[in-house]
């Protein structure tokens, strides 16, 4: 399995094992995602919480049932991917601009599944993918010189708007050696909605596909 998709395909595959049949799903947004639910007509959910509303859309056209997280209670079981993951299973997410809705759903789920292939693993967060800050837009500017004062290089991610209209600032050069501070210390920026740091909300299993097959790491 070199092939990068296959990958993802593989990662999918191995997610199904922890959905059983009748629950509410927790599920994330991507490409690694996509893949997962194009597999989900195969088993029988009692409905399905979305993490974005790109992959509410694909999951109605399936005809699966989506459920307000508000109605939802405790969710058993939260599967999505990721753009980073460290040996500790803490992530950086949000490259499709769907860190809050995704945070949000993995903090109300009792077990968080992430699935990768190899490019995602890396020793130290944020040395290759930025941070995605996910701001209200009155503070977009202050908040950017704010993060430009920690050393960082905030860039806004032009022509996007998130779930809940606000944008991102995709932040480079941080120092994300102790992924838990750093994300709370984003957190306390005036403006600052959610960041894509998921150590609070670290993943429970980590799905990761290489060319040996799916690997099965857990904390
Ligand atoms: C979206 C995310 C995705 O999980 C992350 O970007 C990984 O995406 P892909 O599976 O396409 O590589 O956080 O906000």
């Amino acid at each position: 399995m070199s092939d990068q998709h296959a990958q993802k395909q593989a990662a999918a595959k191995a997610a199904l094992q922890y959905i059983e049949e009748d629950m509410i799903l927790g599920v994330g947004t991507g490409s690694t995602v996509n893949c997962l639910i194009e597999l989900l007509p195969t088993i029988r959910l009692a409905g399905a919480v979305a993490s974005s509303q790109v992959t509410e859309d694909k999951l109605r056209a399936l005809g699966i049932d989506i459920i307000d997280l508000n109605f939802a209670g405790t969710l058993d079981v939260y599967i999505d991917g990721a753009d980073e993951v460290n040996a500790n299973l803490q992530l950086i997410k949000g490259g499709g601009g769907a860190l809050t809705r995704e945070k949000i759903v993995a903090a109300a789920s009792k077990k968080f599944i992430c699935m990768v292939d190899d490019s995602k693993s890396v020793e130290i967060l944020g040395r290759q993918f930025p941070v995605p800050i996910e701001v209200l837009p009155q503070a977009r500017s202050y908040v950017a010189r704010q993060l430009v004062q920690m050393g960082a290089e905030p860039v806004y991610r032009e022509d996007f708007v998130t779930d809940y209209g606000n944008v991102i600032l995709d932040t480079y050069d941080l120092d994300v050696s102790d992924p838990s501070a750093l994300e709370q210390q984003l957190n306390n920026i005036v403006g600052v909605v959610c960041n894509g740091i998921f150590a609070a909300n670290q993943a429970d299993v980590l799905l990761k596909a290489s060319s040996n097959g799916v690997q099965v790491l857990t904390r």
